[in-house]
């Protein structure tokens, strides 16, 4: 009884060493800059978000080298058959099933580090990712829903009169898009690729409201993002250059006018100074 409780605590301590030095390591590390979103599940799947074009990595269970009998990396993702790789480590032997992706690996030789690295993250990397390790005390897992993200690109343009858009271009997933101040809106449009991301159309008028600059406020798992436009009230259009430049040319020709009047109001009363 004594002993048993003994050892599992030196387990105990040893997991805990183990697990404090992952966390400062590889698979926990600033690279990865979603990590803060990570959600441990009651069952303990983990939901991983990761920006796509960075270095992913997934760690196996905190379990000592020395009690492992076999690694098991199970990699399914939607459309492809199940890969797994597999390392015995009696014969220090490595197995691949069905892995065709070359940007999924191991992160070094598997009898010194057994996590898997994603580099780079593309976006058909969604999936789920469990490394199972067998020791002679059973069978633990660690599973990752992996999700990938996609920074949407963000316009801001106004159309109309009174009337402005905003667009959050090819995001993953979907972004959310708010006005200050609010407008009298459309219906949000959401326009799906058939990659995955998706593109999100608000537009709004402001009317009655006499704001001068309005705010687009785009919120993102990868960031939130603000951009604001001045609101013109009057004819002008964006995008119609044949428009701006019959504006110019108006304004140009009333100041024209505007010194002309002057100059002639000037020389007249210089003229009636002179009588
Ligand atoms: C993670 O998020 C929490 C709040 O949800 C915050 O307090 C903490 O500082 C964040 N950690 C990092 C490393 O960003
Ligand atoms: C973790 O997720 C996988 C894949 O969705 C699921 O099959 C499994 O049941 C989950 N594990 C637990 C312990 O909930
Ligand atoms: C390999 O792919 C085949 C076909 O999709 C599947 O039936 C099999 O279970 C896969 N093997 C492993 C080890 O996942
Ligand atoms: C296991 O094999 C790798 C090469 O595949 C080698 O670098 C490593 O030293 C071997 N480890 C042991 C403990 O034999
Ligand atoms: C996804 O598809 C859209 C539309 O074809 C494209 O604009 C976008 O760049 C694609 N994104 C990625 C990450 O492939
Ligand atoms: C500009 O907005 C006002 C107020 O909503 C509206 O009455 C008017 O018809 C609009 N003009 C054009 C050219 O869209
Ligand atoms: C218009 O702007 C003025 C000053 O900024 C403000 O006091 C007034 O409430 C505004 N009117 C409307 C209808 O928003
Ligand atoms: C992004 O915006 C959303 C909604 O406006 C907000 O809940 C969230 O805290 C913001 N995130 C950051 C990182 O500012």
């Amino acid at each position: 009884m004594h002993t048993l409780g003994k050892m599992s605590a030196s387990r105990l301590l040893i997991s805990i060493i183990i697990m404090v030095s992952a966390s400062s390591s590889s698979c926990m590390d600033g690279k990865q800059m979603t990590q803060n979103y990570s959600k441990m599940s009651a069952e303990g799947n983990i939901s991983q978000p990761v920006l796509m074009d960075t270095n992913a990595m997934l760690c196996c269970p905190p379990i000592e080298f020395r009690n492992l009998i076999v690694i098991v990396w199970e990699i399914i993702i939607r459309g492809q058959p199940s890969c797994t790789k597999a390392y015995r480590k009696e014969t220090n032997e490595t197995k691949e099933t069905n892995c065709t992706d070359e940007r999924i690996t191991w992160v070094s030789t598997p009898d010194q580090n057994s996590d898997l690295q994603i580099h780079p993250v593309a976006i058909t990397h969604d999936g789920y990712y469990r490394c199972i390790m067998a020791t002679p005390d059973g069978n633990f897992h660690r599973g990752y829903h992996l999700q990938v993200l996609v920074t949407p690109e963000v316009t801001l343009f106004q159309s109309r009169n009174r009337t402005a858009v905003c667009k959050a271009v090819a995001g993953k997933p979907a972004a959310q898009i708010s006005w200050i101040p609010a407008g009298d809106c459309a219906p949000t449009e959401h326009e799906y690729w058939g990659n995955g991301t998706v593109t999100v159309e608000s537009m709004c008028h402001w009317g009655d409201h006499n704001a001068s600059t309005v705010t687009c406020h785009v919120s993102h798992l990868t960031g939130n993002k603000s951009l604001y436009i001045k609101l013109n009230s009057g004819l002008r259009t964006s995008g119609s250059p044949a428009l701006d430049l019959l504006i110019i040319l108006y304004v140009k020709l009333s100041l024209f006018v505007v010194i002309l009047v002057t100059t002639g109001f000037v020389f007249f009363q210089r003229i009636n100074y002179v009588r």
